[in-house]
C-alpha cells in the first residue's frame, strides 16, 4: 500500500488558511510541510497554531528553501493568487487556489498555461461543490428527475455583513460581494447546470449603502484587523442575469449590507422539477400526478463530512493519485468570464458578451 505523503507549504497564513489547516488535520495522508506569509504576525500566529517549524516571509524563500515539496495551497489576497499559483506550478508544485481563481480572466488564464506547461494539477478552491447538499443535488440531477434545467437563482445576501479590511480595498480584492460571495453560488449552480458556457451578462452594481458603522447591530464578517477606517471601494450590491449557449439562465443576487432578508440560496428549476438548496435539500416534483414538496434527510447521505475536509481530501487524492479534479481551473476561468462581465455590464450599463 502506498503510504506516502502528499508534502504542502500554505501560501497565506489568514483566516481562511486556518480552515484548511483544521481541515487537513483530519485528511491522513496530507503532511502541512511549511508556510509563508508577508506578515510575520500571521505568520507566527497560524505557525503556532498548528506546530508548523518550517515558516518563511515570502513564497520565493518558501520555495527556494523546500526543494522537496509536492504541493501549494494559495490562500492570499485575490490580487496575488495568480502569481503565488505561477509561481508554485512553476516550481514543480500541485496546486489549490482559493476562489475566486484571479484577480480577473487574464490572470486566471496565465495560471492554466503554467499548470499545463509544467503538466501539474491546478484546482480551485470552490468549496460549496464539496458540500453533502451539492453531492445529492449531482445525485438527484443525475437521475434526471429535474428534467431540462432552464433556470437557477444564485443568491448570497448578508444583511450586514461588509467586512472591511483587504476585502473592500478593490486593488486587493478586485471587487466586493459579486467576486468575494456571487463566485462561490455562480459557479455551483453552473456547475449542476451542467456546466453550460455563458454567452452574455446584463448587470447592476451599487455602493449606496456601505458599511453602516452607525448600527447598533454589530456588523458580522469583518475579520480581525479590519476597521471602519479602511478604504472601502467596492460594491456592496448587485444583481445580474446570465445567459448561457443552452438557453438557460442564472439569476444572482449578493450583498454585503442589505436591507432584507439574509440568504444563501441555490434553486435550480427544471422542466420536471425543482431544486432549491437553500440549507438542505428541497425537491419541488409531482407524485402520481399531485404536486408534491420532497425534503431530502441529507446528514443520512454517506458519511456527513466537512465540506473543507472534503476539499482538501479530494485535492491530496487528486495530487497523489491523479483522480480526475472535481473543481478544474478551466471552471475557474470560465466564472473568471462571467465576473468580469458582470463587473463591465455594470459600469457601462450594457448587456456584455461573454466570449
Ligand atoms: N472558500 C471560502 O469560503 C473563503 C472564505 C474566506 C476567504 N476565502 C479566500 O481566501 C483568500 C484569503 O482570504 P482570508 O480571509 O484568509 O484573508 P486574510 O487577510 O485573513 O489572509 C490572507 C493572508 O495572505 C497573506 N498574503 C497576502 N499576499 C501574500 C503573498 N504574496 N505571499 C504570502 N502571503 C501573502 C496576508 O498577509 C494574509 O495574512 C481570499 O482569496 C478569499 O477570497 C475563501
Amino acid at each position: 500500500m502506498n503510504m506516502k505523503k502528499l508534502k504542502i507549504g500554505l501560501i497565506g497564513a489568514g483566516n481562511i488558511a486556518n480552515a484548511h489547516l483544521e481541515a487537513y488535520r483530519k485528511v491522513s495522508d496530507a503532511e502541512i510541510y511549511a508556510v509563508c506569509d508577508i506578515n510575520p504576525e500571521r505568520l507566527s500566529e497560524t505557525a503556532d497554531r498548528f506546530g508548523i517549524g518550517r515558516r518563511y516571509s515570502s513564497v520565493d524563500e518558501m520555495l527556494a528553501a523546500c526543494p522537496e515539496l509536492d504541493a501549494a495551497d494559495v490562500c492570499v489576497w485575490n490580487c496575488n493568487h495568480a502569481e503565488c499559483t505561477i509561481k508554485a506550478l512553476n516550481a514543480g508544485l500541485h496546486v489549490l487556489c482559493e476562489k475566486p481563481m484571479a484577480y480577473n480572466a487574464a490572470e486566471a488564464e496565465k495560471m492554466l498555461a503554467a499548470a499545463k506547461k509544467n503538466n501539474r494539477l491546478l484546482m480551485i478552491g470552490f468549496v460549496l461543490r464539496f458540500s453533502d447538499d451539492a453531492r445529492i443535488a449531482e445525485d438527484i440531477i443525475r437521475s434526471g428527475a429535474l428534467g431540462d434545467i432552464y433556470y437557477s437563482e444564485a443568491q448570497y445576501v448578508r444583511r450586514h455583513g461588509n467586512p472591511g479590511g483587504w476585502f473592500c480595498n478593490k486593488a486587493l480584492s478586485g471587487g466586493g460581494p459579486i467576486i468575494d460571495l456571487g463566485v462561490h453560488v455562480i459557479d455551483l449552480t453552473r456547475h449542476l447546470m451542467g456546466n453550460p458556457h455563458p454567452v452574455s451578462v446584463y448587470a447592476v452594481a451599487s455602493d449606496k449603502v456601505g458599511k453602516r458603522p452607525e448600527l447598533k447591530t454589530h456588523a458580522a464578517w469583518m475579520p480581525k484587523g479590519a476597521s471602519d477606517a479602511d478604504i472601502c471601494d467596492v460594491e456592496d450590491f448587485a444583481s445580474a442575469l446570465i445567459r448561457y449557449d443552452n438557453g438557460a439562465a442564472t439569476h444572482l443576487i449578493t450583498a454585503y449590507d442589505f436591507n432584507g432578508e439574509e440568504r444563501a440560496k441555490r434553486a435550480l428549476y427544471g422542466t420536471k422539477g425543482g431544486l432549491d438548496l437553500s440549507g438542505g435539500v428541497k425537491l419541488y416534483t409531482t407524485t402520481n400526478g399531485f404536486l408534491s414538496d420532497v425534503n431530502l434527510l441529507t446528514k443520512d447521505y454517506k458519511e456527513h463530512r466537512d465540506m473543507f475536509e472534503a476539499e482538501m481530501a479530494h485535492f491530496v487524492d487528486c495530487a497523489l493519485h491523479g483522480t480526475e479534479c472535481r473543481a478544474k481551473a478551466e471552471d475557474g476561468i470560465v466564472v473568471m468570464k462571467i465576473l468580469d462581465a458582470i463587473y463591465e455590464s455594470a459600469r457601462t450599463g450594457h448587456e456584455v458578451l461573454v466570449k
